[in-house]
């Protein structure tokens, strides 16, 4: 959701700064703009496209210099067009800012700026704040870059990630950051500002993580972190563990295919020296602490968006039959504005790829408000829902680039399947046997999903016949309801095929109307307990001459005729099945969107890490 590059240093910036936002370019891809000070003025170009359209527009310009900033957009307020494009300045052209987030009282600010002669020129929430700094930086009133825009921070509200440069105060680059992700990157004689890490890693493995209602002020010289009082904060320096290839499509031809291939590798990442095959046991480092918590809790609520919604409704299944508890399921954009009941013994677990994700985040605020006890998955080590959260177990499922997430659900129903058998653990809820089972199973299934991975033929011949289609159901039921709604939307994402996701009996009370033979079913049939119920929709299906793509367990030769395609993967225990039968279904919706000639890492109205509400 829009992304951000910020360089002081000595270095030649263009590449710093062009690089940087390549690599940022997941967050928001409608336009870009860049902008340096040299020789006391700002050179500056923002254009309506891609990076390589700013690449272009940039081509001839010197931007070499000591300070400079630029920014990918994923627009909220005014049309993706040159002039909404970021960096923003002000009616002198003294100051450039990039922003993201939402400044919510912009229009309040837009009327009394106007009435002190500031002259707008976009439709943007973000260029109240350069005019802002631009009114507290006025001669009278003599204030430095830093306290200009400290002084316009305390007059906004909203969430912002900003980094600020002044033509009239060299090498000095001003960051602050309030509900959008920020971070500095420590050279030496050289830092940086970024959305994410990826912005800058390249030169450094050294980072600070802003918290909100902090900022900084950098210069080659050094950097210095303060909050909005102007009291000097003594943040941790820490350093990144992944390394460069891991945000790099390495011979693949988009992030998403990459991803999809990596599961084997991340999934056991997800396991690694957490779950023990021979006893059963699970040990997660994040919550040895709190095994009281886990032991006394009487009611789980999980909360996130998207995807990460779809994996916590698996989790919700999991916690039931393992530990027999009440859970539910809340999306973070709803909860967020509702007046839950928090019964006594209840645990929040918020779910998130990004971390940073605002509904995600302000549902976990009102939780804590509440004093309810929040734990986090995610998988960007210090981000926000990380930090916020009291503990929390990591996916480490390494940089998700794709804007469709992959193997992200995958980690995360494996995090949840660890938390859900590590309680039943605390709460003698399974028999040692059946712990023994799951244990066994789990450390088992890089190994399956390699298995799907290395035949993908069928896959792609079932893409040829996919891609013509207008509308595709996708169903399932259980465990296997929250696949579909997942293979349901990464189709709709990336191909714009319009797909739906239903629990497969409900397709009667409605959605059957739609059947016809022009209308694909993709029905998750693996082998567990509801499967003979299933057999029955897809019966149902064919009787109204509907087509049936069915994914099954290995060995099921009778599904050969009851639908016109089938993929198989291996047999799992049922708890298990949403670990592989996705697999097959983001392939699918892979391989229709490279059909449909889509830009699979760049869908259309779309953007990684969702910072807005
Ligand atoms: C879909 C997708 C989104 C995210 C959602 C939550 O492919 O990526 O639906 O799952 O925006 O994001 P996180 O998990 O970062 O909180």
């Amino acid at each position: 959701m829009c992304g951000i590059i910020g360089y002081v240093g000595r270095k030649e910036q263009r590449d710093i700064l062009l690089g940087g936002l390549r690599r940022l370019e997941y967050r928001g891809y409608d336009s870009a703009g860049i902008a340096v000070q040299r020789n006391g003025s700002l050179v500056m170009t923002k254009v309506k496209g891609k990076i390589r359209d700013l690449e272009k527009a940039a081509s001839s310009l010197d931007l070499t210099g000591s300070v400079g900033i630029a920014h990918t957009r994923w627009a909220t307020h005014g049309e993706p067009n040159d002039i909404n494009a970021h960096p923003h300045t002000c009616c002198g052209n003294r100051i450039a800012l990039v922003h993201n987030g939402i400044i919510e009282n912009y229009q309040s600010l837009r009327t009394l700026l106007k009435e002190r002669d500031h002259h707008f020129t976009s439709d943007t929430d973000t260029e109240v704040l350069v005019h802002l700094v631009e009114e507290h930086l006025k001669d009278s009133y003599g204030h430095s870059l830093e306290e200009a825009v400290r002084l316009a921070l305390n007059e906004v509200e909203g969430t912002y990630g900003i980094a600020v440069i002044d033509a009239e105060q060299p090498g000095v680059l001003v960051a602050a950051r309030r509900g959008s992700p920020l971070l500095l990157g420590i050279g030496s004689d050289e830092y940086f500002v970024g959305s994410d890490v990826a912005a800058f890693a390249e030169y450094t493995r050294e980072i600070v993580y802003l918290n909100d209602d902090e900022m900084a002020v950098l210069s080659p010289d050094g950097y210095l972190v303060k909050n909005l009082q102007a009291e000097e904060m003594n943040p941790d320096v820490e350093k990144i563990t992944w390394e460069l290839g891991q945000i790099e499509k390495g011979g693949f031809d988009h992030f998403m295919l990459k991803e999809i291939r990596e599961q084997p590798q991340t999934v056991l990442d997800a396991l690694r020296g957490r779950v023990r095959p021979d006893t059963g046991q699970v040990k997660l480092g994040g919550l040895q602490d709190h095994q009281d918590l886990l032991k006394n809790a009487k009611r789980i609520i999980f909360t996130s968006c998207g995807t990460s919604w779809h994996a916590s409704l698996i989790g919700r299944r999991l916690i039931e039959e393992f530990v027999r508890l009440p859970a539910e399921v809340e999306y973070a954009s709803e909860f967020r504005y509702s007046t839950p009941v928090f019964t006594p013994g209840t645990v929040l677990i918020a779910v998130s790829q990004s971390g940073e994700t605002a509904d995600t985040l302000a549902a976990l605020h009102l939780a804590k408000e509440e004093g309810i006890p929040c734990l986090g998955v995610v998988n960007v080590v210090g981000s926000s829902i990380a930090r916020e959260t009291d503990t929390g177990v990591y996916l480490h499922a390494g940089p998700e680039i794709g804007v469709a997430s992959t193997k992200a659900f995958t980690s995360q129903v494996t995090v949840l399947s660890q938390i859900s058998l590590l309680m039943a653990q605390l709460r003698g809820t399974l028999t040692e046997e059946r712990q023994k089972e799951i244990a066994g199973e789990l450390v088992r299934l890089p190994g399956k999903i390699q298995q799907i991975l290395d035949d993908t033929d069928c896959i792609e011949k079932i893409a040829d016949q996919f891609a013509g289609a207008d509308n595709a159901l996708y169903l399932g039921r259980g465990y296997s309801f929250p696949v579909a709604l997942e293979g349901a939307l990464k189709l709709k994402e990336i191909s714009y095929i319009h797909a739906e996701g239903y629990p497969a009996a409900e397709m009667k009370h409605g959605p059957i109307a739609l059947i016809d033979d022009d209308m694909p079913a993709v029905i998750l049939a693996p082998g567990d307990h509801v499967y003979e119920k299933v057999v029955s929709n897809i019966e149902e299906i064919r009787a109204r001459r509907g087509r049936v793509l069915a994914v099954a367990t290995e060995g099921n030769e009778a599904m050969a005729d009851l639908a016109d395609w089938v993929i198989y993967v291996p047999e799992t225990l049922d708890c298990f099945y949403p670990l592989l039968t996705v697999i097959p279904l983001q392939l699918l919706a892979y391989y229709v969107a490279v059909r449909r000639g889509c830009n699979i890492d760049q869908p259309r109205n779309l953007a990684k890490s969702v910072t807005v509400e």
